[in-house]
């Protein structure tokens, strides 16, 4: 190991958590790489890969980013679907990214919702608030307790879904961070309910350490929609 490196290991001014956290972002090609590049974050070249394999993001198309902060997701998106058509939003506060419409919010917030549809409704065309695609890469602060971190992205994960299935254009897309194992099936059998393809995908810049992956789902199946399919069964 370099020098420096070593140096930085022994650093004492640092606790172990970050000495260790300083250590992998020194050795990750992907946080080089998204430096080089622009990006606010290396999380971007994991939407990157979500977008090449499932062909999400379309010009006109209309984004709403939860967990977005610093940036990365949303400043992909609005290049793809272009200025104004993102909307984005996270507990921490963001850098203006140009063409995203983000403000600073609790999503778990009861009047989150309520801010969401309003901030949708100001896109030209778009009265009633709906969106295309939604994406969560929201996580809480790990407690370094696997069952905790995992009920409390499973709680967003959920609260993700229900907006969702309120503001979700038929056909429309949903892009979900989760932690592999628990209630994942379940989230999983819940979303295959409501669209028409649901897939597990871990991007190759997703840490092969993490037990973290992104729930893909396609081809949304509004009420409207599951509703008249009912019936016409029935006849
Ligand atoms: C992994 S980061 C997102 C990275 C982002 N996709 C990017 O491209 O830069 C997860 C984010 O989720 C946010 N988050 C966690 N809980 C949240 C909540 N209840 N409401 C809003 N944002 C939340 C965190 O503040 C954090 O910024």
């Amino acid at each position: 190991m370099p020098q420096k490196f070593e140096r930085l290991k022994k650093a004492k001014f640092l606790k172990k958590s970050s000495q260790k956290w300083l250590l992998r972002q020194i050795n990750d090609p992907f946080v080089e790489r998204a430096r080089l590049e622009g990006w606010k974050s290396r999380a971007a070249f994991k939407i990157i890969e979500i977008d090449q394999k499932f062909k999400i993001f379309k010009k006109g198309k209309i984004v709403l980013d939860l967990g977005a902060a610093p940036g990365g997701w949303s400043q992909y998106a609005v290049q793809k679907v272009g200025d104004g058509n993102v909307v984005a939003l996270d507990l921490l506060p963001v850098d203006s990214i140009g063409g995203v419409k983000f403000f600073q919010q609790d999503f778990l917030a009861e009047d989150a919702a309520e801010k969401i549809i309003n901030e949708l409704k100001t896109i030209p065309y778009n009265r009633i608030g709906k969106c295309d695609v939604v994406m969560s890469d929201m996580a809480a602060n790990a407690t370094g307790d696997h069952n905790t971190d995992h009920i409390r992205i499973i709680a967003l994960l959920e609260e993700a879904l229900n907006l969702t299935e309120q503001i979700l254009r038929d056909g429309g897309f949903f892009v979900g961070k989760i932690f592999q194992g628990g209630d994942a099936d379940e989230i999983l059998k819940a979303l295959r309910k409501k669209f028409a393809i649901v897939k597990y995908f871990k991007p190759d810049s997703s840490r092969k350490d993490s037990s973290e992956t992104y729930l893909v789902a396609s081809g949304f199946k509004s009420a409207r929609l599951t509703d008249a399919s009912k019936n016409v069964n029935k006849q």
